[in-house]
Formats: structure tokens, C-alpha cells, sequence
């Protein structure tokens, strides 16, 4: 292995790329040599033109990843990915007694569960076909160890993913399509600006910074990975130590 930690030549799709760490997985993988096909429910996904101001090859497209139909078309337009980052999440700072629950309930459900099965499902086949893929899904500490201010639907839908990246890397190792997550602690993000988080709780004594969590999901994609199957890094600044 002459470079293990190049993307050079890879064509990666990036899910939630408007967002904090998706916007800085966009950055690492383009500074690698990846092109990219960047995603979000925004319609503007600013790091995109940052990017191509650089040189990298990055196409943009606004979907909902909750939308089966539109995830298919999506990747089926990307055309042959070398890989998927499923990093799009959605949380919300509520409480289970508070009205209309149930629905939010269900929507964090469907961004972060089903949403998530939608890409993995439409990106396997071809992958599969073409004997080689990798697949990086975001999932959180919160899944792991009951959440640090996250509520009961975020971490259920979180340790859900945590147990669907064994069952989905099971399923795709035979074919040559290795299939981890990345399980990030409380970091510096758009989705956390409005929650105090107390650092004497993380042995590292600081939130990531989500160029920190961006860096492993992109090592996930790059050769220096390729024995790792099913796993899901602990990137939390040591709140839990799997
Ligand atoms: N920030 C943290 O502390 C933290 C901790 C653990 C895990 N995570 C996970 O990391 C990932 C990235 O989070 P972030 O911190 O960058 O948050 P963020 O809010 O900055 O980015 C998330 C992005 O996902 C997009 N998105 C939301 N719903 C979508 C949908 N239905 N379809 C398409 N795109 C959608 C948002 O528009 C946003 O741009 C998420 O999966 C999140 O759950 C974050």
C-alpha cells in the first residue's frame, strides 16, 4: 500500500454537507483528492463553492434524505461511488412530556434511522457490483451511553444506527463494501450552538472541534481503513472508552 491515506480519485457522497461536520468532511476529503457529490436539505451547502474555488470537482444537491425517491435518484445520477458518508442527523433539545412529542418522535426516526437506510440501500448495489465501496456512517456517543443532554428519541434513534452498521457491514463485507461509523462526543456544530455542555465531564475537557470528527470519517474512506469492518470509532474526547 504506496499511499494509505490519499481519497485520490475517489468519488464520495456526503449526506448533511451544509452542516457543520459534514461541511468539514466536504473539506478533508476534497484536500485528500476526492470529487465530491454534497448533499443536504438546504439548498445552499457553502463550502461548495469554497471547494471549487480550489479545484475540486464538487457537485451539489438539495434532497431529504427521509424521501426514498429521492435518495434513489440521487444516487443513481452520482454514478459510481467509491463511497457514502451518511452524516445528516437532526436532534431536537425537547422533553417526552412536552405536546406533539410523538411527532417529533417519528421525524427524528426518519432523518436519522430511516434516512440513513435509504442511502445505504440505494449506494450498496453498485458498490457491490463493482467489488469495493466503503460506507461511513455518523452515528454519536449518545447511541452508546444513553446521551449527554440529547433526549430518549435521539439516543434510540443513535444506538439504532450503532447496531445497523454491524448488521449493514455483515451484509455487504463479502462483496468487498466495508461498512463502519463514526460515533462522535459533543462537538462545536450549528446543532449544538444552543446547548451549554460542561467539558468537566470530557476527559479531554473541551467539546471536538468538527474538523476532529471530519478526520476520522475520512480516513474511514481511504485505503489505510481497509480491514476495518463493522466498527464504529469512539471519537469523543473520552466520555466513553469502548
Ligand atoms: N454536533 C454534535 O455534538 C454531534 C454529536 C454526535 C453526533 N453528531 C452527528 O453528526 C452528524 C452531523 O452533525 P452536525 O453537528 O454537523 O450538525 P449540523 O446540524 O451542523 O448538520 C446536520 C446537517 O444535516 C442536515 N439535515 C438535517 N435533516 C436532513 C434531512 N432530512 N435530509 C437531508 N439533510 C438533513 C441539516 O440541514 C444540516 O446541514 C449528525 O448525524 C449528528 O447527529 C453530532
Amino acid at each position: 500500500m504506496e499511499t494509505p491515506f490519499t481519497l485520490q480519485g475517489q468519488r464520495i457522497l456526503i449526506t448533511g454537507a451544509a452542516g457543520g461536520i459534514g461541511s468539514e468532511a466536504a473539506r478533508i476529503c476534497a484536500g485528500l483528492g476526492a470529487d465530491l457529490v454534497l448533499t443536504d436539505i438546504r439548498p445552499d451547502i457553502p463550502i461548495a463553492e469554497e471547494l471549487r474555488a480550489k479545484g475540486a470537482k464538487v457537485e451539489t444537491s438539495a434532497i431529504d434524505i427521509t424521501d426514498r425517491a429521492a435518495v434513489e435518484r440521487l444516487v443513481r445520477e452520482a454514478g459510481a461511488l467509491d463511497s457514502l458518508v451518511a452524516n445528516a442527523g437532526y436532534v431536537v433539545w425537547d422533553d417526552w412530556e412536552d405536546e406533539g412529542w410523538d411527532e417529533t418522535f417519528r421525524r427524528i426516526m426518519d432523518v436519522n434511522v430511516l434516512g440513513v437506510f435509504h442511502l445505504v440501500r440505494a449506494a450498496l448495489p453498485g458498490m457491490a457490483a463493482r467489488g469495493a465501496g466503503r460506507i461511513v456512517v455518523v452515528t454519536s456517543v449518545a447511541g452508546k451511553v444513553g446521551g449527554v443532554r440529547s433526549g430518549p428519541h435521539y439516543v434510540a434513534a443513535k444506538g439504532g444506527l450503532n447496531a445497523f452498521v454491524k448488521w449493514a457491514a455483515r451484509r455487504a463485507a463479502p462483496s468487498g463494501v466495508l461498512v463502519n461509523g463514526v460515533a462522535p462526543g459533543p462537538t462545536i456544530s450549528p446543532m449544538t450552538a444552543s446547548q451549554n455542555f460542561d467539558s468537566s465531564g470530557i476527559p479531554l475537557g473541551r467539546m471536538a472541534r468538527a474538523e476532529e470528527i471530519a478526520a476520522p470519517i475520512a480516513f474511514l474512506c481511504a485505503p489505510a481503513s481497509s480491514y476495518i469492518c463493522g466498527s464504529v470509532l469512539d471519537v469523543n474526547g473520552g466520555i466513553f472508552m469502548g
